[in-house]
């Protein structure tokens, strides 16, 4: 199992039916479109100096429910690419696509949960900060967003601290709010930036953990960021492996038979070590220019 294999090729493109935000299955049907298409995408970053190229030529799809990770070292254009399908980076090259509709801006449909733990406002209640979009927004009135706010701090396991600000808040604690937050919004994609990259081990191993019991309850549609393989083999379901600077995709792997409980055995270590080595064996052709 977890074979690596080649990218994808791209799917025939239709619409995605409207899918129930909850309780739905599983659908890895390879009929229907992709809910998200990236589509041979470059990003670059543009100082009057020079030009920076974060991430060429990616192609991923990202099917409902999956718990899709990117992978790569450090500077690799993860964010970067993230961010594009978040809406706040157009490609230079290629196209992002939600539901067939190619990305132009951000939108309810798309929500970030970041590592850092300032990204709570702290003169917010915890109740009140995952009201706060759902407000801003204007997806829901005050009363509507405050039983959907409880709702997702109880999925949390947060409904005690509903009336706390953040800073009364372990980082664990908060990121579980930013979690709340960003599901409260049932985005059509959750993406999350390395979101427990700041966490101590032990924290970070929970946080994993629920994560897969709440994707378990909810059946969300997750985009993960993480330079970690163990992190990536724990929590994905598919795992694009990116190549270093900048970003390419170096090979597509099937980690849906991996959890938290086969963590260190032998399967486990060995596709570890077969990670490791695609990600930072040398490039195969001459990299772009810096
Ligand atoms: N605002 C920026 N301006 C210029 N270059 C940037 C900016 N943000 C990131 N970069 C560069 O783009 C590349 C990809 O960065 P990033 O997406 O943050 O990588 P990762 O998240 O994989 O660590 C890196 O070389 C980084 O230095
Ligand atoms: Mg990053």
């Amino acid at each position: 199992m977890g074979a690596g294999r080649a990218v994808a090729k791209q799917a025939p493109l239709a619409p995605t039916p409207a899918l129930p935000r909850e309780g739905r299955e599983e659908d890895q049907g390879q009929e229907l479109a992709p809910l998200l298409q990236v589509d041979s995408v470059s990003l670059e970053y543009r100082t009057p100096e020079r030009v920076v190229r974060a991430t060429h030529r990616v192609s991923f799809d990202v099917h409902a429910a999956d718990r899709f990770v990117l992978l790569g070292p450090s500077g690799c254009g993860k964010s970067t690419l993230l961010k594009a399908v978040a809406g706040f980076i157009p490609p230079v090259e290629g196209e992002i696509r939600l539901d067939g509709q190619r990305v132009t801006q951000p939108g309810p449909d798309r929500i970030v949960v970041f590592q850092e733990f300032d990204q709570l406002p702290p003169w917010k209640t915890v109740k009140q900060n995952v009201m706060f979009p759902l407000l801003a927004s204007r997806t829901l009135g005050k009363k509507e967003a405050a039983e959907r706010a409880l709702h997702y701090l109880d999925k949390v396991g947060l409904s005690k601290f509903a009336d706390v600000h953040p800073h009364q808040l372990s980082g664990g604690m908060k990121q579980r709010v930013a979690i709340a937050r960003a599901l409260a919004m049932q985005p059509r994609v959750l993406l999350m930036d390395e979101p427990f990259a700041a966490l101590d081990a032990l924290t970070r191993r929970k946080m994993q953990q629920e994560l897969l019991e709440l994707w378990d309850e909810v059946r969300f549609t997750l985009l993960f960021v993480t330079h970690s393989i163990e992190e990536a083999l724990v929590v994905g379901n598919r795992i694009a492996l990116l190549s270093p600077h900048p970003g390419r995709m170096r090979a597509e792997i099937n980690s849906h038979g991996f959890s938290l409980e086969s963590l260190g055995g032998p399967e486990f270590q060995g596709t570890a070590k077969r990670i490791h080595d695609m990600l930072f064996e040398e490039e195969p052709e001459v990299a772009a220019a810096p």
